[in-house]
């Protein structure tokens, strides 16, 4: 036997397959076959590998690494192998050999209500019953995959354990928890392709690089420029039914700092808590190395688990480049050839694997559900052409990228408009106008030439200064900060504006180029620039903070009483 930190070498395992979970040592180390040669085989750790020795004993167990999927998931928090890590009642108690039959593990009770018939035929994502917990998500307990016909029993209202049989379809019997092979995606019926908008309350996404429900998002960001504070904004605050928080490699106290900040939320959807949505990861830089790497997969994997039931996910990683790390450290120690930057040569399959997961599908029950991935990349010395960030710009539908200048000049959260982009932007403005903006894509196309218009002017002001500029330009250089400021700013730290709903963004964008055109009418009419320049922006610019989270009519109030104001400048 060879170790090396996660690596493991060991020889004369029979009948070992790829990718079969193995146990090494009296510890029993959990570790998957990532290569075979002959009898030998090649180990991923995912556990501490000190104490082993030569000699000591590997078992193949017969199954793939998987999460076991069940009730109690909601507001709690798991390791990278779904093993729990709060001390909150949980039948999911870490068990070293993650042995599914040991009675411990699944030992605590739930309710089940049926609510399928006995005697009828049923067939793979049907719902069989349903189990209360806290929150306002309500578990659904469906007919697994591969498993069809007579459902000859049922069980009553009854309090039932994990490993409990709740159902017998055709002679296999069904039980509350369930082993779901972490790197397979689970099965649906069909992908659908109509692009559907996930509201994040976040504007600068909403309005100008918005993300479809179903699709992929990363969010590149050199060190400090506020990837996560971008991602706790959008795990608090998306109208998704579920959100998984994937922490990968990242501090351990910022996973204490969602879970306190979701636990004080409320759901304005539901007026339940926001943590009885969400499952959190945790594989933080203190924690084994390669259970980072599985974490991704894990949180995909409960994503896909309450997609099945028919709810929208989404699951949020930070960030893939420590994943990516992890990954680099192993194959280095295998001896792989490294590709660029020492990276494996699958870096890019790999990537791929996870955010191809993401998809609005059609479930194996007929329900319409969807699983987004949106994963931060955090590119050493803010190098946005070092492979993780370029290979992950491929497999993304929008690409949120943070400015260095942005951050340093506080304006959060630093997305840069001229590097970032939203392929299904067109789609999501047609979902936009069926829903009562008609106008939504040409705001959006008129907002994006303003901040180009103005970024172009200011550089030219810098050389002339600004007073040699038309008054025309001038205008467009206020617009454009105008935008800047009172648009896209948003401050997470202000309770009026961490969220932002749909209809008073659209008022917030729809007020400032009033005020453009307002102004350009004013310079017609013979009004100086001087004099424009000289109007006290402040109520267009604290309209963001000073309005409640969704007043769209105090915005469109404000944008009257301004404009009148405007009207009488002479
Ligand atoms: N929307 C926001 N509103 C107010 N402040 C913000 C916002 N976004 C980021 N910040 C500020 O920027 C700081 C750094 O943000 P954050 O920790 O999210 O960056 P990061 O990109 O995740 O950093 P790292 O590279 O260390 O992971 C925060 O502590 C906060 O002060
Ligand atoms: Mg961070």
């Amino acid at each position: 036997m060879r170790v090396s930190g996660p690596l493991v070498e060991v020889e004369g395992v029979e009948g070992l397959s790829m990718l079969e979970l193995i146990t090494v040592g009296p510890q029993r180390i959990i570790a998957e076959t990532v290569a075979i040669v002959g009898n030998k085989a090649t180990l991923q750790a995912y556990e501490y590998t000190g104490g082993l020795k030569a000699g000591d004993v590997a078992a193949a167990t017969g199954d793939e690494l998987s999460g076991l999927m069940g009730p109690g998931l909601l507001g709690q928090v798991f390791d990278g192998l779904m093993r729990p890590l709060s001390s909150a009642p949980m039948w999911l108690t870490p068990e070293r050999s993650g042995s599914l039959a040991d009675p411990v593990v699944l030992a605590r009770e739930w309710t089940f209500n049926p609510t399928a018939v006995a005697g009828t035929n049923v067939s793979p994502g049907d719902i069989l019953g349903t189990v209360p917990e806290s929150g306002s998500v309500e578990h659904r307990v469906l007919v697994p995959a591969g498993v069809f016909g007579e459902l000859s029993w049922l069980a009553q209202e009854s309090r039932v354990r994990g490993v409990d049989p709740i159902a017998v379809v055709a002679g296999t019997s069904v039980t509350l928890a369930e082993p779901s092979p972490i790197r397979r995606a689970r099965p649906f019926r069909s992908r659908n392709t109509d692009a559907v908008p996930l509201h994040t309350g976040q504007r600068v996404l909403d309005l100008m690089f918005p993300v479809a429900r179903g699709a992929a998002a990363t969010v590149p960001g050199g060190f400090g420029t506020g990837k996560t504070m971008m991602l706790q904004q959008i795990a608090k605050w998306s109208d998704a039914d579920v959100i998984v928080y994937v922490g990968c490699g990242e501090r351990g106290n910022e996973m204490a700092d969602v879970l306190a900040g979701l636990s004080q939320l409320e759901d304005a959807r539901t007026g339940g808590k926001l943590i009885d949505r969400t499952v959190i990861i945790a594989n933080t830089s203190n924690m084994p190395m390669m259970a980072r790497e599985a974490s991704i997969f894990t949180g995909i994997t409960v994503a896909e688990y309450y997609r099945d039931m028919g709810y929208d996910v989404v699951v949020i990683a930070d960030s893939t480049s420590r994943w990516a790390e992890a990954l680099r450290e192993f194959a280095n120690r295998n001896g792989d050839l490294p590709a660029e930057e020492g990276y494996p040569a699958n870096l890019s399959s790999e990537l791929a694997s996870f955010y191809e997961r993401a998809g609005r599908v059609t479930t194996l029950g007929g329900q319409t559900a969807s699983v987004t991935v949106i994963g931060a990349v955090s590119p050493p010395g803010g190098d946005m052409t070092e492979p993780v960030t370029t290979d992950s710009q491929r497999f993304v539908r929008s690409l949120w990228m943070l400015d260095r200048d942005l951050a340093y000049s506080r304006h959060y959260p630093a997305v840069s408009w001229t590097g970032s982009f939203a392929r299904d932007a067109e789609e999501l403005g047609a979902w936009h106008a069926a829903n009562g903006r008609p106008d939504w894509a040409a705001r959006r196309e008129r907002a994006i030439a303003l901040l180009a218009e103005s970024d172009r002017l200011a550089e030219l002001a810098e050389i002339i200064g600004s007073s040699s500029l038309p008054a025309q330009e001038r205008v467009l250089l206020l617009g454009g900060r105008l935008l800047r400021d009172g648009v896209l700013m948003q401050n997470a730290l202000n309770a009026n504006d961490a969220f932002c709903s749909t209809g008073k963004a659209a008022a917030l964008l729809d007020l400032v180029l009033d005020v453009v055109d307002a102004c350009q009418r004013l310079i017609e009419r013979g009004v100086s620039a001087t004099t424009i320049e000289q109007v006290d922006l402040g109520p267009v610019l604290r309209a963001r903070e000073e309005c409640g989270p969704a007043d769209a009519a105090a915005v469109r109030a404000r944008g009257v009483e301004f404009l009148m104001e405007l009207e009488t400048l002479k």
